[in-house]
């Protein structure tokens, strides 16, 4: 079995008997001030002059272990992503998120780190990764990396001099008590396979704090030298040239009893001296907040004015109203939450997403709509993992396209920057088989070959098997075929990506609800100084006419955003009745000007 195999990195084998001394703490040099050129890596002059980039953009999950395998072993590396650099500026994609690529068991898909300043030699070197920057830059794609503050593997080198010496300088590194009875209003996240989040470690006979795996020790913020390592990493990865982190599980930084441990002030406090410090030594790099948290608590991620925590929190509460919408052919669940999601601080951008490398999260709506969902989109035990879902967008849809593009139209025009994962443009499947989430983070589909073009290997040595239902695999989905095909969901989305590109409103514009005469029709309005655009998407399985209003825009006139093709103009009243397809949606530019000019 491989180290990539779900099977060898199961929870419980991860604590190798330590050999040899204790290795140091790897505290990287200080980085060369902003201005030092960075060998190569430093953001072209056209990338660092737009600050506001990250509002515009839309942003492609890739797992590297995913993507493309360049050295036929079977898992994908940094060579084979840089070779598909061209494929993603192709598609139209602004700036790839990384998760984590630094050595690691693989425990939980790399966000269990044992090196936080490396790479996986399975994914190449150091000088490769500078060479991605390099070139992802010079084709106008940014790199945004993942960041796990919270928590490392258990086979870090600071949990296991840790767990040996707890008089030494790494005693205090993670949260030990003798009785597990402290902070136990803290919910358990890992439902699956944890029952607490203490753990008893026989070697320090104590036991350890631990929000996800038990494998994955919490690491003690108190402690200043840990705020300050954690520091460090930053600046390691910044002096890379990299964009911007994906900052990972940050409501739980700090514990404190008596409370859910989420969201706590000083956690919040190091998240805005974090944003200091990039902002002072490393100007424009982008901190992206993943706190799965309701709308209230999330917005608290971007910090204040005075003192700025994050550019971007990804929006959770959204997404699973997407779904439930579709089903209950309803826009009152999206309504609800777009009302309830509070206005964004001057910089702030939400992240939307449909999919990602996780389950389906299902922790922000009640218990109730959770068992619909569940009934809905997950009726085989196999499809769920701990509060959620998971599986792919297209089998998730049922295999729709009608559905995916609507959820897709969506996503690309509800406020926010959206995140897309990896395969779901070409409509991939999942293999619900997998253990954990592994069923969506198969091997990309590239062509019709026994690898699928992601790999040479042998398939039966590819680190996770390509999806093998005949209605998903190699031979039904591939970008190569995709490609060929002008109605593919690929050049869809391609089409789709370049409308967004140029109509900077959908990225920094506002909204604004419409009302409609008909609950399964949702309409709104993005808007920035320079157009207005009407968004109107029928969440119904059938035809729909609705009576939309359109207050203060009598006599404008409509036309449709990609073929310019003139709608009806607003009437005197201020509405205008429009028909759509089902799961039909219409992205429409709104003018005051005089159509016969332009007719
Ligand atoms: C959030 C990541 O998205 C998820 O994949 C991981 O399991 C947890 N953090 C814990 O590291």
């Amino acid at each position: 079995m491989s180290a990539l195999d779900p099977e060898s990195a199961a929870p419980g084998n991860q604590d190798p008997t330590p050999t040899g001394a204790i290795p140091l703490v790897r505290i990287p040099p200080p980085p060369p001030p902003p201005e030092a050129p960075l060998t190569g890596a430093q953001p072209l002059p056209p990338l660092a002059l737009d600050q506001q980039w990250y509002r515009r953009a839309v942003f492609y999950e890739v797992l590297i272990h995913s993507f493309a395998d360049s050295d036929g072993d079977g898992v994908g590396d940094l060579h084979g992503l840089i070779s598909k650099l061209d494929y993603l500026s192709w598609l139209g994609i602004d700036a790839l998120w990384l998760p984590p690529f630094f050595p690691s068991p693989m425990a939980d898909g790399g966000y269990d780190i044992r090196d936080y300043t490396g790479i996986d030699p399975r994914y190449g070197t150091m000088e490769d990764f500078r060479e991605l920057v390099i070139e992802a830059h010079s084709r106008g794609i940014r790199i945004v990396v993942d960041m796990v503050l919270n928590h490392t593997s258990s086979q870090h080198p600071w949990f296991q001099a840790s767990r040996r010496d707890p008089s030494g300088p790494y005693g205090n590194f993670y949260v030990w008590r003798d009785r597990p009875n402290e902070y136990l209003d803290a919910r358990v996240i890992f439902v699956d396979t944890e029952d607490s989040n203490w753990a008893w470690d026989p070697v320090r006979q104590q036991f350890y704090w631990h929000r996800f795996f038990s494998h994955q020790p919490d690491l003690n913020f108190d402690n200043p030298a840990v705020r300050e390592a954690m520091r460090d990493v930053v600046r390691f990865w910044c002096a890379t040239g990299v964009d911007g982190f994906r900052l990972d599980a940050i409501p739980y930084l700090y514990e404190e009893d008596g409370t859910i441990c989420e969201n706590l002030g000083p956690t919040h406090r190091y998240i805005a001296s974090l944003r200091d410090m990039v902002d002072r030594e490393f100007p424009g790099t982008v901190m992206i907040a993943e706190a799965n948290q309701p709308p209230h608590e999330v917005v608290t991620y971007f910090g204040t004015d005075e003192n700025p925590e994050c550019h971007i929190c990804f929006h959770f509460p959204i997404m699973p109203r997407i779904f439930e919408a579709l089903r209950e052919e309803s826009s009152h669940g999206l309504r609800e939450v777009l009302a309830a999601t509070p206005p964004l601080p001057k910089g702030g951008q939400w992240g939307t997403f449909l999919r990602n490398h996780d389950e389906l999260t299902l922790e922000m709506i009640s218990e109730e709509d959770r068992e619909r969902m569940y009934a809905w989109y997950a009726p085989d035990a196999r499809m769920r993992a701990n509060v959620g879902i998971r599986r792919r967008l297209m089998p998730l849809l049922h295999g729709s396209r009608r559905e995916v593009e609507l959820a897709d139209a969506l996503l690309l025009s509800l406020p926010g920057s959206p995140f897309l994962y990896y395969g779901d443009e070409i409509g991939m499947g999942d293999d619900i088989r997998l253990p954990d989430r592994n069923g969506v983070r198969t091997p990309m589909q590239w062509d019709d070959s026994p690898g699928a073009g992601f790999s040479t290997a042998d398939p039966s040595n590819l680190y996770l098997p390509v999806v093998s239902n005949p209605y998903y695999d190699q031979r039904a989905v591939n970008v190569s075929e995709h490609r060929t095909r002008p109605t593919s969901m690929l050049n869809w989305m391609r089409a789709m990506l370049r409308s967004r590109r140029s109509h900077p409103a959908f990225g920094i514009g506002s909204m604004t609800l419409l009302s409609t005469s008909d609950d399964a029709v949702l309409a709104f309005l993005r808007r920035d100084e320079s157009e207005t655009i009407l968004c109107i998407n029928n969440l119904a399985t059938t035809p729909r006419s609705a009576r939309i209003q359109l207050p203060g825009m009598a006599g404008w006139h409509l036309s449709d955003l990609g073929s310019g093709n003139w709608f009806p103009d607003v009437r005197e009243d201020e509405s205008v009745d429009i028909t759509l397809a089902r799961h039909g949606f219409y992205w429409l530019s709104v003018t005051f000007l005089d159509p016969e000019e332009d007719r």
